[in-house]
């Protein structure tokens, strides 16, 4: 028998039912492992509220130097009831995506046969693309400040950042993505999401830059929308997208609106990529704290985010197989809703696991 291959993977359970999906999503990967011959080494973290509240830490820079040396990040969920908004979210799940580097958020919007669609008329044959977000600029990059704070003259402000660098690099990826996607017989179709009617530097700085670029990639039809009416068309004709690229905060909303398309937050994930260093990949929706230790979660987002880290990590074979047994799975679910899917956290977990094994 072949040696096995061995990753080292940083796991971050964090908050509220993070660790609950955590677990199913580790047992997925260990068995998609025991079939392909793929070891794991699992070492935990244990940022996120707790913590906090114990401690006064978020993720300090020795954390982010201990993290740079896995090859992936697997995350649950980060979000306490208990700790005023901003702060986790700022001081741990912002910080690694700025500090880690990690520049492109990655979104696949792909609705699975057997999942409730929202949209009438519409089936897995129309919802099937994926979002490249920029992940390290815009409002997002802390620019701004208030003066006569509590005043009624108050001035606050949040400036969108970005650089001719970060955008390039952020739609460098996307052109290639839908070039690889293209290869699986996909459409070759990138569109830009933006607002350049409005924003009218930033927005011109990336419809430059994408224009600009559309010379390189000749195979690759391209497009251009604004969010507003990027919002309605992914309701009226999902089917036309393939690959959007777009900036930090109108990626955030419409991956949102992609999530409930796609049967809603319990199947929708997300990988948070450095492609030259060490990415994260996690369920996209937040730490459910109402539904915590309940064991009624819905862990196929968080298996989904192994499955991504399963591809970038190039275990093609792998990743291919998780993708199968959650699509099963989806003909079995009830629901893709917490405590309405007919099976437990765990059985979901088992479920997934035992096709991985038998097919
Ligand atoms: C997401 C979340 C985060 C974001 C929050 C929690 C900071 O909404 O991953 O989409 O805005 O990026
Ligand atoms: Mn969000």
């Amino acid at each position: 028998m072949t040696e096995s291959k061995k990753y080292s993977i940083a796991v971050l359970p964090g908050d509220g039912t993070g660790p609950e999906v955590v677990r199913e999503g580790k047992k997925v990967l260990e068995a998609a492992g025991e079939k392909f011959n793929i070891k794991f080494e699992f070492a935990e973290f244990d940022f996120g509220g707790e913590r906090y509240l114990k401690t006064g830490e978020t993720v300090n820079p020795q954390d982010v130097e201990e993290l740079k040396k896995f090859r992936a990040i697997f995350l649950g969920a980060i979000g306490h009831p208990e700790v005023a908004p901003g702060i986790l979210e700022l001081g741990i799940l912002l910080k690694l995506r700025f500090a880690l580097d990690q520049y492109i958020n990655l979104r696949p919007v792909k609705l699975y046969p057997g999942v409730d669609c929202p949209l009438k008329d519409k089936g897995p044959q129309d919802i099937d693309f994926i979002v490249v977000r920029e992940n390290t600029g815009c409002v997002y990059s802390g620019h701004g400040g208030v003066t006569r704070k509590g005043s009624p003259y108050e001035v606050a402000t949040q400036v969108m950042v970005y650089d001719r660098q970060m955008v390039d690099r952020c739609l460098e990826y996307a052109f290639m993505l839908a070039r690889e996607r293209k290869k699986e017989g996909k459409p070759g179709r990138l569109t830009l999401v933006h607002k350049t009617n409005v924003l009218t530097f930033v927005g011109d700085l990336w419809f430059r830059a994408f224009n600009e670029m559309t010379e390189k990639y000749p195979d690759i039809q391209t497009d251009y929308n604004h969010v507003d009416a990027a919002c309605m068309w992914m309701v009226k004709n999902p089917e036309w997208y393939d690959v959007i690229v777009t900036s930090n905060m109108f990626g955030d909303i419409i991956t949102d609106l992609g999530a409930m398309i796609q049967g809603g937050m319990g199947i929708a994930a997300g990988g948070n990529i450095n492609p030259a260093g060490t990415s994260m990949f996690e369920p996209i929706g937040g730490s459910a704290p109402k539904y915590t230790g309940m064991n009624i979660i819905n862990p196929l987002a968080a298996i989904e985010a192994g499955r991504m880290m399963l591809a970038h990590l190039g275990e093609k074979g792998a990743a291919l197989s998780i993708q199968s047994a959650v699509a099963d799975a989806c003909t079995r679910l009830k629901s893709l809703g917490a405590g309405k899917m007919g099976f437990s956290t765990s059985e979901v977990g088992d479920m997934i696991a035992d096709f991985i094994l038998k097919t």
